[in-house]
């Protein structure tokens, strides 16, 4: 049998490869992901630093720039789960925040921070107001959610890992701090707490946060969303550029009946590019000494065998969603959580996609909905919603082998 590691490394170097494009794909490029380095890296710097035109929404309704002006310092922010990119601060910087020299509790600091574009997901425009440095415009982008930082300075600051989700982002408070919001809305916005955000609240009123997902290893992968709803990564950064960050462009979703239009169109030109930097981001493997190799070894049998995992989650990447989708009653997920409709149902397809899991080990809480906080609830999950009788053994070497991915 092949060992763990070297599977996963065919695996990860067959990913771009298993794919329908095959050949094609494979044979064009040296380092055999099919996908175009300029093209790469363009979207690289959509991710980071585009808003498509958003702050017409957050600055001109949500009328963010004032909040932030007056009362998000930088300790603020970091508490309500934004981070600060370390690359993006000149040395000097770097030593006074260190020294103390640069106070952490004044919103002019993060002012400061925005202007050097070092608020990771945050896009301002800072200009001289009568002899002041002011927020004049604010707007988002995609790694407000989809990344985060290695906290190597402090918790919060520090590298930007792109594609890994943001698990302590509060969303719905930094929301829900507008003054153009009505009281029943920022309740909504208040509920849905760290790591999670409802991106179909604003279209049909029910409230059901999902947990961000990562933004990485999606290649070779034609079911995107946990419901399925897009076959490529561009048919939901459409959706979430123009409907949820609110830029400019248009969306159209027969299926659920959402029609967005929000000219000029900013977004469809830019769309290829970020969905080729997604295409390229891979899961992170697991940092050395994270599981135990030889519980590993015995978890992936129990993953073939007793535990029927590989049933749904087949071959390289995990999952059989490029050739169908589960129905609610197929998955463990469901019941929602606080009495939550249920997700599908509110989606394109009413069904789920069966979640690819390179990179579990990173993004705890677990399903559409997190009801699993850890690899352990995942498992106690399965065993007891599909019969499954796994001894106190099995199940712990699944989860070693989990932890693997
Ligand atoms: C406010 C937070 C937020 C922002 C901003 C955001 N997303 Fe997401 N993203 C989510 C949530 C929540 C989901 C889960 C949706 C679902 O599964 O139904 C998601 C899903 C995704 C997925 C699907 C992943 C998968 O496994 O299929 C991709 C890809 C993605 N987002 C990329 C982006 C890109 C690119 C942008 C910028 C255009 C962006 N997101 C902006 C919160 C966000
Ligand atoms: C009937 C098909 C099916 C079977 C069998 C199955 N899964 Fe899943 N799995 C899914 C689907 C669908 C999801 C997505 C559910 C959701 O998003 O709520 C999922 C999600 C998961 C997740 C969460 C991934 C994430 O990113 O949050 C883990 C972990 C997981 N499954 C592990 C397992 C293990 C371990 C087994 C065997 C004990 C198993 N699955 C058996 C279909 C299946």
């Amino acid at each position: 049998m092949m060992t763990i590691s070297r599977a996963r490394l065919l695996a990860r170097s067959l990913a771009g490869c298993t794919a329908i494009f095959a050949v094609a794909a494979c044979s064009d490029n040296s380092n055999g992901s099919g996908l175009s380095p300029a093209l790469v890296d363009k979207g690289k710097d959509i991710f980071r630093f585009e808003t498509f035109g958003d702050e017409t929404f957050w600055t001109d309704t949500l009328r963010m720039h004032e909040v932030i002006e007056h009362a998000v310092d930088p300790t603020t922010a970091l508490a309500v789960g934004l981070k600060v990119d370390t690359d993006s601060l000149p040395p000097e910087v770097v030593s006074a925040i260190q020294s103390g020299a640069i106070s952490l509790t004044d919103p002019a600091t993060t002012v400061a921070l925005l202007k050097l574009n070092a608020v990771v997901g945050v896009k301002g425009t800072v200009q001289n107001v009568n002899g002041k440095d002011t927020l004049v415009r604010v707007g988002i982008t995609c790694a407000l959610c989809h990344s985060t930082v290695d906290n190597s300075f402090a918790k919060g600051i520090g590298k930007r890992l792109d594609g890994w989700p943001n698990r302590d982002l509060n969303v719905g408070a930094i929301i829900a701090l507008s003054p153009a919001l009505p009281p029943s809305a920022k309740a909504v916005y208040n509920s849905w707490g760290p790591g999670m955000y409802d991106p179909r609240f604003n279209f049909d009123g029910k409230n059901g946060p999902q947990v961000i997902p990562p933004a990485y290893g999606l290649l070779g992968i034609h079911r995107i969303t946990s419901t399925g709803d897009g076959d490529d990564v561009m048919y939901w950064n459409r959706y979430v550029g123009v409907t949820q960050m609110h830029g400019h462009g248009s969306f159209d979703e027969p299926r659920t009946g959402v029609h967005v239009d929000n000219p000029p169109d900013i977004i469809s030109p830019l769309l290829p590019a970020l969905q080729e930097y997604q295409l390229s981001l891979n899961a992170p493997a697991p940092p050395a000494g994270s599981f135990d190799p030889a519980a590993a070894e015995r978890g992936h049998d129990v993953f073939n065998g007793a535990g029927q995992c590989s049933t749904c989650h087949t071959g390289s990447l995990f999952t059989d969603a490029n050739i169908h989708l589960h129905s609610p009653d197929e998955v463990v997920s469901e019941p929602e959580p606080n009495g939550a409709p249920s997700y599908a149902s509110r989606s394109a397809t009413k069904m789920y996609r069966t979640a690819p899991l390179a990179g579990l080990w990173q993004h705890p809480p677990y399903f559409h909905n997190g009801t699993a906080a850890t690899l352990e609830d995942v498992v106690n999950t399965y065993d007891a919603k599909k019969g499954l009788n796994l001894t106190t053994q099995q199940k712990a070497d699944l989860v070693e082998y989990l932890k693997s991915l």
